[in-house]
């Protein structure tokens, strides 16, 4: 299939001929962010990949920026950190922005990811597009989690010590595996070095991975809430001015929200312990990750043996690599799939309910609970979602985006003109 693409840059000016002609840029940024044809009825849910990108350069802006003030020592990184908040011009204003910056971005990314899983985008021809999604849920995590240990605060230091430790339920070779990631006996100053360095690699892997993202999404062009395939030319308006506006007001809401938490309540989905630098001698009373994490973490707890619990945790994940062929129904969006539309908000509620648990002591009803809906989760992906493209009966499509869209509107029209 060769690749959408809007019309071609036609460069105006005498000085933007010169160019062109020599480094063609704007010729294949123009039709991939100018003109690229997208589907009209796109609603706001389909503004979190630029609310997402934005993220990005906002957490690569101020960790730089951070990064300048910060030693990555275990004797002075606690320290380096009050100083950043106490000396630094707007040393607060960078740190908040980055701490709450992570949060956003996670917000935005599930929202991106259940957005996805509604609408069945992750669908053919999209597969790889998913599959670069799920890997950069990957990147992403691997990037929160060892940020939040550069701190070197108590809850750095011992989620540091829980999630490494997981390595070691691997047979045989896991104390190694461990050990080699320490890069000593325990968690100490070469693992805090390690974690910064990857810390500030990987979110540069992730604009990588995004870039092949946006291309993979470029090829086949967006899904649409209707799920349809774009039939005519009428289906479509250009990028811009249509969606770069729409993305632009989601963005300003969006921030909203972002600056709400920042100068009102910057440490609300932080862990007070955590400005208790690190003290390997004193285990806090409840060891819990950042909220992005506990619908994971519930599942970790949840099965009483470790090896288990970590290979259902990477399970959970592993099992959107797979899901472009677990579900077999043949019509995407699930506004046309009513059994499947029940499904969702099930599982939707599951997750939520997981990340509840997460955030509870593992002991009692918490994990019995914590059990059940890690085995609906599975059962989701794995038995309902093969099994319903066969048991539902789909609603009838529409014939073509347009239609619908106009549908709409002359039925608006109408109820109008009666009042
Ligand atoms: C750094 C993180 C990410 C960035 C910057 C990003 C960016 C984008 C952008 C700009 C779009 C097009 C606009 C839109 O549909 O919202 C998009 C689409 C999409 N993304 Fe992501 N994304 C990220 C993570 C993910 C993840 C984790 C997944 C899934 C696991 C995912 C799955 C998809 C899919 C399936 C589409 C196509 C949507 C459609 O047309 O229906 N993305 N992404």
């Amino acid at each position: 299939m060769s690749s959408l693409h809007g019309e071609s840059y036609e460069p105006q000016s005498k000085f933007m001929k010169w160019f062109e002609s020599r480094l063609p840029v704007m010729g294949l940024l123009y039709p991939t962010a100018v003109t690229f044809p997208t589907p009209r009825n796109l609603n706001y849910f389909w503004t979190f990949g630029a609310i997402l990108m934005v993220f990005l350069v906002i957490q690569l802006i101020t960790g730089i920026v951070l990064a300048m003030h910060y030693t990555a020592h275990v004797a002075f990184a606690f320290e380096s950190v009050e100083h950043i908040m106490r000396d630094v011009n707007f040393g607060w204003l960078l740190r908040y922005v980055h701490a709450n910056g992570a949060s956003m971005f996670f917000l935005a990314v599930y929202i991106h990811i259940f957005r996805g899983l509604y609408y069945g985008s992750y669908k053919a021809p999209r597969e790889i597009l998913w599959i670069l999604g799920v890997v950069l849920l990957l990147l992403m995590m691997a990037t929160a989690f060892m940020g939040y240990v550069l701190p070197w605060g108590q809850m750095s230091f011992w989620a540091a010590t829980v999630i490494t430790n997981l390595f070691s339920a691997i047979p045989l070779i896991g104390k190694e595996i461990t050990q080699w990631m320490w890069g000593g006996f325990a968690v100490d100053n070469p693992t805090l070095n390690r974690f910064f360095s990857l810390h500030y690699l990987l979110p540069f892997m992730i604009a990588a991975v995004v870039v092949l993202h946006i291309w993979a999404l470029h090829v086949p062009g967006n899904n649409n809430p209707l799920g349809i395939d774009v039939k005519k030319k009428q289906d479509t308006l250009p990028f811009h001015p249509y969606y770069t506006v729409k993305d632009s007001f989601a963005l300003i809401v969006f921030f909203v929200l972002f600056a709400a938490f920042v100068f009102y309540a910057p440490n609300y989905l932080g862990h007070t312990d955590n400005y208790i630098k690190a003290n390997p001698l004193v285990t806090p009373a409840h060891i819990v990750p950042e909220w992005y994490f506990l619908p994971f973490y519930a599942i970790l707890r949840a099965i009483p043996d470790k090896l288990g619990g970590v290979i259902a945790m990477f399970g959970s994940i592993a099992v959107l690599f797979v899901l472009p062929w677990l579900d077999t129904s043949k019509v995407r969006s699930a506004r046309f799939r009513p059994l499947y539309r029940q499904f969702f908000w099930i599982l939707l509620a599951v997750c939520i309910g997981l990340g509840y648990l997460g955030s509870q002591p593992a002991e009692g009803g918490f994990v019995i609970a914590a059990r059940i809906l890690t085995a609906y989760y599975f059962f989701h992906f794995l038995i309902l979602l093969p099994l319903l493209g066969f048991v539902e009966k789909p609603k009838p499509l529409p014939a073509s985006i347009s239609e619908s869209v106009l549908a709409k509107s002359a039925g608006a029209a109408g109820a109008e003109s009666k009042a």
